[in-house]
């Protein structure tokens, strides 16, 4: 067994996931395509994105005696906490999660950018930004194949001879603009059992999808997904060590095994010994963003008020979904990874998403994973939550979207009959839901 297969299969073990069934099929259809591969790489990533248990319904507990009715989660853009840590430890996660992290901290060999602030923050640390990451990959008989070493392409490197490249019969291709997180400890405090409860109030030809997905924290737990454009993760620990890898090249205990140059050997680049984070960075990561405020809203004028009758009158609000409660104080969540705490639980919320995700004709035709369980999730993007909206100009998950109006317009598939209604609304109409938009 070479270094590099040792290396993954300790990597299998650590995550305690059962052994990798081969998937002869896929090895074979890529090599048809006249590619190599790093197969034992691509079938670890399977394996360890592959939802293989039910998840948690996470009900709220029967009797807690300190219930008490909902509060409105805090919501301001101030660098302030929550209240799920203190102030103190907030301004430290915080300076984590600013770090500029260098070659000798483990950065690369394939990297986005050198830390999490690069790509989220707007107008605080935290927020979204302009920045995009390139996905690709292809089609063999109407199915698809992630791009050599992946689907998502880093677009810097440590060295020259590092570079990612498209190969050019990597059709399938997108941006994925860099998402908001503030708010995202509450998103993670709703329950499995809200999501899927707003799912089966929604009418058929409208319904989302609940994606199950693994917790990587807590090997062999799942929860619902709602976190990523593709709701591909549940937890923000998974995400944090997603991230960490995926957009810094940082391997951690979650995921241990360094990323590949296209499917290539990074071995003579990569000379820091892994996982470079301990899994400290990835747990104030995750500390940090459970410890967001919301993004707070705009001026409620008349026109704004108007214009949010209009946006639940003609169905927007159906996916858009305006108010979610999170589970109450004492809830175990993911898998049993975390407990919410009063800060976090039964909170009141207006992400305007039901995390679900939805066939408007938009999608990018990326699964979450190429195996079979994640087909579904190519043709679906996650409902864009559209609190803090007023502070982003590039729209839908490629960013080429420039203005609200546009947005809509690319609604189709289950969203063509609201885009229907709103086309014959009168101008005022039209204006006021803009308006409110503005003011979300
Ligand atoms: C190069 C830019 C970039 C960097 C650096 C980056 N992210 Fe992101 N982040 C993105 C993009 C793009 C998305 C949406 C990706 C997708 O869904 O495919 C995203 C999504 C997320 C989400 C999901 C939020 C939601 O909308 O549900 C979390 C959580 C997150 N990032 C955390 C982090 C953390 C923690 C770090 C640092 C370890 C980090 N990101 C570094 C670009 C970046
Ligand atoms: C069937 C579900 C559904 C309905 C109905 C729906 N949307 Fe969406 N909306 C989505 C999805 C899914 C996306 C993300 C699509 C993408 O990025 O490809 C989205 C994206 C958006 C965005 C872009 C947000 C961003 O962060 O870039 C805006 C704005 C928006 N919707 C507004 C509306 C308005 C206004 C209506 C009513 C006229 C509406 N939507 C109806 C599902 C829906």
């Amino acid at each position: 067994m070479g270094e590099r297969e040792k290396c993954v299969r300790m990597g299998l073990v650590s995550l305690g996931v059962a052994a990798v069934a081969w998937s002869f099929t896929a090895q074979h259809q890529i090599s048809a395509a006249g590619q190599t591969t790093d197969a034992a790489r691509d079938q670890v990533r399977q394996q360890m994105f592959t939802a293989a248990t039910a998840a948690d319904p996470e009900a709220p507990p029967p009797r807690l005696s300190s219930v008490q009715s909902p509060t409105e989660a805090l919501a301001a853009y101030d660098n302030k906490t929550n209240g799920f840590t203190t102030q103190a430890a907030f301004d430290a996660n915080k300076e984590t999660f600013e770090e500029v992290e260098q070659i000798a901290d483990g950065l690369g060999p394939t990297y986005n950018a050198q830390s999490c602030r690069e790509c989220h923050q707007n107008v605080v640390t935290g927020g979204a930004s302009q920045v995009t990451e390139q996905r690709t990959g292809h089609l063999i008989g109407g199915r698809f194949f992630d791009s050599q070493g992946g689907s998502l392409i880093a677009s810097r490197a440590t060295h020259p001879d590092a570079t990612e490249l498209v190969a050019i019969g990597d059709t399938v291709r997108t941006f994925r603009i860099s998402t908001n997180l503030l708010g995202a400890g509450f998103v993670e405090a709703v329950s499995n059992t809200t999501l899927t409860a707003v799912r089966d109030a929604q009418p058929a030809f409208m319904r989302g999808l609940a994606i199950t997905v693994p917790v990587l924290e807590q090997p062999g737990r799942t929860r619902i997904g709602r976190f990523g454009w593709k709701s591909q993760h549940g937890s923000l620990q998974s995400f944090a060590a997603d991230a960490y890898l995926n957009e810094m090249g940082i391997t951690n205990p979650l995921l241990p095994t360094e990323n590949s140059i296209s499917g290539k050997d990074v071995s003579q680049y990569d000379t820091v010994k892994d996982p470079e984070d301990d899994g400290e960075d990835v747990l104030k990561f995750a500390d940090f963003m459970r410890a967001l405020k919301a993004p707070s809203r705009g001026a409620l004028t008349a026109a704004v008020r108007s214009g949010e009758q209009v946006f639940n009158g003609i169905g927007c609000g159906t996916c858009h979904t305006p108010t979610l409660v999170t589970a109450a104080p004492g809830t175990v969540i993911n898998g049993g990874a975390l407990t919410v705490t009063a800060a976090l639980g039964n909170k009141v919320i207006h992400p305007y998403s039901d995390y679900l995700l939805h066939d408007i004709g938009t999608s990018d035709g990326i699964p979450i994973q190429p195996t079979d369980e994640f087909v579904p999730t190519a043709s679906r993007m996650r409902t864009a939550p559209l609190w803090g909206l007023r502070i982003r100009n590039r729209l839908m998950h490629d960013g080429l979207t420039f203005t609200r109006e546009e947005a809509i317009l690319r609604h189709g598939g289950q969203a063509a009959g609201v885009t229907s209604r709103y086309r014959v609304l009168s101008s005022t109409d039209k204006a006021n839901l803009v308006a409110f938009l503005n003011s979300l």
